[in-house]
């Protein structure tokens, strides 16, 4: 038994316990490391436990009374202990078990009784120390700001996350960028590894990545796959519109590196990829913000030609106060519920006969509707009608410095637009336009905030947010609705942040607030 001298800091008790469901032993409260275990045996071991009735927690938390290890020597357990706890004493105790516990307990249905080859020994007893810092372990729980003191660290955990998407690797690819997100709420820049005394979310991996930067000023592992054949051609290759991390690496398997390789080879590409091709150029040049609103008056027009009162609201990147993105992003609504049905076809033929699309493909809706509300979420991937773009944008419609400073010499349709065959200019002259990648949602007037709420990002702060609506509230949040797993109809909400984020002219009395503006988190 060790007496635990740093507890970790916990909003409320029940915020990180209600994923204990069992109750057959109230006071056993277990929690498996997963630490040279792996993830897929601890799921397993929690299911065997949840399943005979013990009490096995998702996320470390002061609930906890039994600590469970494999393969880690007592002062390996103490040593991550003391990296979920802070300075606080109190009369709390968690033991410290090898598995041998466990599985007898399995084998027999209930806690065994600790004996002395069951606990993990400890050398050294911890020292109490003062917290540097103390952060909720939800994304969503915190305020993520968009400049802060820590990218060169970010940088390159999210460089290590990215690396994992591209080998498909999506538990790993998520520590990263949950090691990455912590560090970005710190008030000030890491300089010793005792700064991060007490944090949530780092793990082993990544504290060893932190700790070569902090010591040598770069980490190995992150440079050499910063600079690897395969990282950086998958990088490139999924790079292109269209392009997905399977397709990148059959491409890469196949001797392609970057999209020129492909345009040469002779791939059978579908229309997005063609489309993703011809305007690699444009589309791998960030947009501004200048561009977004350009773009966002655009869809205005059309929206209002061919929907009056249907309205139209920024989200994604630069909802959340982003100066650049990879794309601009707009939610579509209309006030009266069914208006906004079969818009989106008539707003891309409207954009079309403006010659204002380069590739559009639009996915129509298919959610399921009942008197109970939107179907509860199978997956993350929301059924909203919506429509992957890439817009033509006059660079006239920017502005005097804009344009004159970016393009002048070449004809609309000029640069990669020209006809296949046709003659290459000896230097690339800029075209008159710029491709830009743009998404279109719309949603019903119901289901807006959750749709705001669901579309406006991070992708990670959407995840966790939805993780804690899951493990902590016992809630199943999807971009359509709410749902108490305990209960069957979806959770009713007010109407309210409709009207009052898109500030409607006749919106109800009783709805007075002007929304608080657009900061959001940026996991
Ligand atoms: N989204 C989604 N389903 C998709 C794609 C996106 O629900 N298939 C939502 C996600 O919540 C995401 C948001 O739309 O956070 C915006 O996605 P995206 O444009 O890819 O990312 P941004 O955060 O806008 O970043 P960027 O500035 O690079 O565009
Ligand atoms: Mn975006
Ligand atoms: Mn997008």
């Amino acid at each position: 038994m060790v007496p635990l001298k740093r507890r970790k800091v916990v909003s409320t008790s029940s915020a990180t316990d209600t994923d204990i469901k069992a109750t057959k032993y109230p006071d056993t409260v277990i929690f498996i490391l997963e630490r040279k275990m792996g993830a897929s045996r601890r799921t397993f071991l929690t299911r065997l436990g949840r399943n005979k009735g013990f009490q096995v927690a998702e996320q470390f938390s002061e609930a906890v009374t039994h600590v469970v290890a494999e393969n880690n020597s007592g002062d390996e357990v103490q040593a991550w202990l003391e990296t979920q706890t802070v300075g606080r004493t109190t009369s709390n105790t968690v033991h410290l078990l090898s598995i041998s516990w466990y599985t007898e307990s399995m084998a027999t249905g209930k806690p065994e009784s600790i004996q002395e080859k069951h606990k993990l020994k400890v050398s050294h007893t911890p020292t109490p120390v003062t917290p540097v810092v103390s952060a909720k372990s939800y994304a969503c729980q915190r305020r993520t700001p968009l400049k802060h003191h820590n990218l060169f660290l970010t940088e390159p955990l999210e460089l290590l996350a990215e690396n994992a998407e591209l080998g498909e690797n999506e538990g790993r690819s998520v520590a990263f960028r949950r090691a990455a997100a912590i560090l970005k709420t710190l008030p000030r820049a890491v300089k010793r590894m005792e700064d991060l005394q007490g944090l949530p979310c780092l793990g082993e991996h990544s504290l060893r990545v932190i700790k070569e930067i902090l010591e040598y000023g770069s980490s190995q592992e992150v440079e050499s796959t910063r600079h690897s054949e395969q990282f950086q051609a998958m990088k490139a290759l999924t790079g292109i519109f269209g392009v997905g991390v399977k397709t990148a690496d059959r491409w890469f398997r196949e001797g392609l590196r970057c999209p020129a390789d492909v345009t040469k080879s002779e791939q059978r590409l579908n229309s997005s990829q063609q489309a993703g091709l011809l305007h690699h150029e444009d589309l791998s040049q960030r947009v501004s913000r200048a561009e977004a609103d350009a773009i966002g008056q655009i869809v205005e027009r059309a929206v209002q030609e061919v929907l009056p009162g249907a309205q139209i609201t920024l989200i994604g990147g630069f909802r959340r106060g982003k100066e650049t993105g990879h794309d601009v992003d707009f939610l579509i609504t209309h006030p009266e519920e069914g208006k906004e049905e079969g818009l989106m076809p008539k707003v891309v033929q409207w954009l079309e006969a403006q010659d204002l699309l380069l590739y559009q493909k639009t996915t129509m809706n298919s959610y399921l509707e009942s008197k109970e509300g939107p179907a509860r979420p199978a997956h993350n991937m929301d059924r909203f009608e919506r429509c992957f773009s890439i817009f033509k944008l006059e660079r006239s419609v920017l502005g005097e410095a804009h344009s004159s400073a970016q393009a002048t010499e070449g004809e609309p349709g000029g640069g990669e637009g020209r006809a296949p065959g046709s003659e290459p200019l000896p230097q690339r002259r800029p075209a008159g336009w710029k491709a830009v990648r743009v998404d279109l949602v719309v949603s019903p007037f119901s289901q807006f905030g959750f749709a705001l709420l669901g579309w406006t990002g991070s992708k990670l702060f959407e995840r966790e947010l939805r993780r804690w609506a899951g493990r902590e509230k016992n809630m199943s949040l999807s971009s359509h609705a709410l749902y108490d797993n305990s209960k069957s109809p979806a959770v009713p909400v007010s109407q309210d942040i409709c009207w009052v984020t898109l500030s409607l002219p006749e919106r109800p009395s009783h709805v007075k607030k002007r929304a608080s503006g657009t900061t959001r988190e940026n996991a």
